[in-house]
């Protein structure tokens, strides 16, 4: 456990490749990054990516994009999502923050409610009592009123809502360019430094 520990999330709601390039741009900047995964994201991950998650004999190089040295693999500590008794689980386990991406209606109500009915639950909850740094990345469109009201209790409770919607301004050339425009977004609201995009007003890139 260090303090720059990073909890990251990835529940079922659509665009899990924000997650996946999130979790291996973390460990390439020499995060511990400790990832718990929803039932529901392994069917996205599989509709999306055409990948099979194994949540109960979680195998990280086959979830990861990128080909990663045993090092920097060994940074990547997994969590089951019922695993109440994972350190994340205590206020007293020190990280530098947490962040849930993407995120579901369905998390976002739990989590809003302060119903922890599971491991992402849970350590949202105590990232948020203990008042760490929270970002959430909603997906959904569009948005009901509860959706809205969800969001709101959130950001009055101390969390960032960083909504899965990338900018066009920086003129993206690919899918990967919208994935690190956001991914960037959430790297500057956790302090850690990456260079992953164009900065508007940067004349240097
Ligand atoms: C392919 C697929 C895409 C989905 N996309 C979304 C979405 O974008 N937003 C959302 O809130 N739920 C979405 N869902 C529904 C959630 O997965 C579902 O509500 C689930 O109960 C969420 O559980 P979780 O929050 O524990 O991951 C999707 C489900 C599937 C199978």
């Amino acid at each position: 456990m260090s303090a720059s520990d990073i909890v990251v999330a990835i529940t079922g709601a659509s665009g899990v490749q924000y997650g996946r390039r999130l979790v291996d741009v973390l460990l390439q900047a020499g995060r511990t990054v400790h990832l718990v995964i929803s039932p529901a994201a392994t069917q996205v991950c599989f509709e999306e990516l055409g990948l099979s998650v194994n949540l109960e004999q979680f195998e990280p190089q086959h979830f990861l994009e990128k080909e990663l040295d045993p090092a920097t693999l060994a940074r990547l500590k997994y969590h089951h999502y019922q695993d109440f008794n994972a350190g994340i689980a205590s206020g007293s386990f020190r990280t530098a923050g947490m962040v849930i991406c993407p995120c579901s209606m369905g998390t976002l109500g739990s989590l809003a409610n302060g119903m922890s009915t599971n491991l992402i639950h849970r350590v949202a909850d105590v990232h948020l009592k203990e008042r760490r740094k929270i970002v959430i990345v909603p997906r959904e469109t569009p948005l009901s009123s509860i959706q809205l009201e969800n969001m709101k209790r959130l950001v009055d409770a101390g969390a960032v809502i960083l909504p899965a919607m990338p900018g066009f301004y920086l003129r993206p050339e690919s899918i990967d360019d919208l994935i690190d425009f956001i991914v960037s977004r959430i790297c500057d609201h956790l302090d850690v430094e990456v260079n992953l995009t164009k900065r508007w007003g940067d004349p240097t890139r």
